[in-house]
């Protein structure tokens, strides 16, 4: 006997009738009408079963303290980072261990079963590293987690930074940060970035930086990003988060860089709620979006993945982690409202995600991970559209979280009629 059947559901590649037949943790089937029986059966009834939703852009440290030990009054970035300043010594293990862990119920509520989180290295006791290692530990059961060592305060601003960004890659820290666009000069982005990339090829790890988060159009590391990539070889394992200034930039410089950065194989993951949010506070009008070229990069074969970056933080005053409020902020600021460009902003906080993440045994193809998410929703498209409940959301085979169907029930002209803002079967398109 299996142990979870799902019957009838439609994929995200628009194969409907889908049966998933899982067993030991992993899809041993999926086809129409699987023979067998199993420990757990359910009826998706045609709805849509996805892949989990990946946040490949977060800050664990940060989240849940809105409002400590004040508001972000500009709404700008450098108010933010002076913000969490004045936090960071409030804040111990446990606290931050705690607040970390309320994320993650959140993230799997929603079915995000990945994230990758920045954790900032810039504190001589590295309290945040040892909290979010040990979250990591805690939920490896029912949550991908990849640390990230961020050198928040600036890898040469800071003269203790890289000594414990080293040590933090010695507890068991998985990725290479960075924000070369914070350091004192271009030169010494430039040099921050050399050398993070030398610490990751020399341990085999994969590389995140937080690059050019700025309206600077002069804000460029991401061609050094790019260029120390070739050099060290380390082509799919590098990846540019933010990359606002690339919005700003002149044409004719774009055109020649974004060739460099697929020629690299460099991943590239837009924050778009943090972006619209942060940049552009220096304009007066027009007001600049802020959010890197995701429909030119994506044209370029660019893997675009989006993230969360914050939620209820120094930065962010919002969000319930919905990875489909991000995506469906993504589509709306990048004007990607095509029908392939809408699949493609489901993508980036799904596959393409997962591509940047190097995460093993996603997808749903037998032989996977049998993690997905059971949405009230047809399809992708409906999905962005409707930011529905997650019905099921599976780790390993086994469901670990569940939310009702949201229906309203209307009382008009003296009858009873539900609305699910869903078309009848078949009136779809
Ligand atoms: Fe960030």
């Amino acid at each position: 006997m299996l142990d979870l059947i799902v019957r009838n559901a439609t994929l995200p590649d628009g194969r409907t009738g889908m049966d998933i037949a899982c067993q030991d943790g992993r899809i041993v089937a999926l086809a129409p009408k699987t023979e067998g029986t199993a420990a757990q059966e359910i009826d998706a009834a045609g709805r849509l079963v996805a892949p989990p939703f990946i946040d490949s852009h977060f800050h664990m440290d940060a989240t849940l303290t809105y409002g400590r030990p004040r508001v972000n009054e500009s709404g700008t970035l450098l108010e933010g980072i002076a913000l969490w300043g004045e936090l960071k010594p409030l804040l111990d293990e446990e606290e931050i261990f705690a607040r970390a862990m309320e994320l993650c119920r959140w993230a799997i509520a929603r079915g995000n079963l990945a994230i990758r989180t920045h954790v900032d290295i810039c504190d001589p006791a590295l309290t945040a590293v040892r909290a979010l290692l040990a979250v990591r530990e805690r939920m490896r059961p029912y949550i991908d987690i990849q640390i990230v060592a961020f050198p928040q305060d600036g890898f040469y601003r800071d003269p203790k930074a890289e000594g414990q960004l080293l040590q933090a890659l010695d507890l068991g820290v998985d990725v290479v940060g960075g924000i070369p666009h914070f350091e004192r000069s271009m030169a010494d982005g430039s040099a921050s970035i050399t050398r993070l990339c030398e610490i990751a090829a020399e341990r085999g790890l994969m590389v995140d930086m937080h690059c050019d988060e700025s309206d600077d159009p002069l804000s460029r590391h991401v061609e050094m990003l790019a260029r120390e990539t070739v050099r060290l070889g380390l082509q799919g394992r590098v990846a540019g988060s933010h990359l606002t200034s690339m919005h700003s930039m002149d044409n004719y410089y774009v055109s020649k860089l974004i060739p460099l950065m697929a020629e690299a194989g460099l991943g590239v993951i837009a924050n778009p709620l943090i972006n619209i949010t942060l940049q552009g506070r220096h304009d007066t009008y027009p007001k600049r979006r802020g959010m890197t070229r995701v429909k030119e990069l994506i044209g370029a074969g660019l893997d675009v993945a989006f993230g969360h970056d914050c939620v209820m933080d120094p930065w962010y005053s919002l969000g319930s982690h919905d990875m489909l409020e991000v995506a469906h902020m993504g589509l709306h600021v990048a004007q990607m409202t095509g029908q392939a460009e809408m699949r493609a902003m489901f993508a980036a906080v799904t596959t393409a995600s997962a591509r940047i993440l190097n995460l093993q045994g996603y997808g749903l193809e037998p032989g996977c991970n049998a993690d997905f998410v059971l949405l009230q929703a047809r399809d992708p498209i409906e999905a962005l559209r409707l930011r529905p409940a997650r019905l099921a959301v599976v780790r390993r085979g086994k469901v670990i979280a569940r939310t009702p169907p949201v229906t309203a029930r209307l009382t008009l002209e003296g009858e009873e009629r539900e609305v699910d803002f869903t078309l009848p079967a078949g009136d779809a398109s």
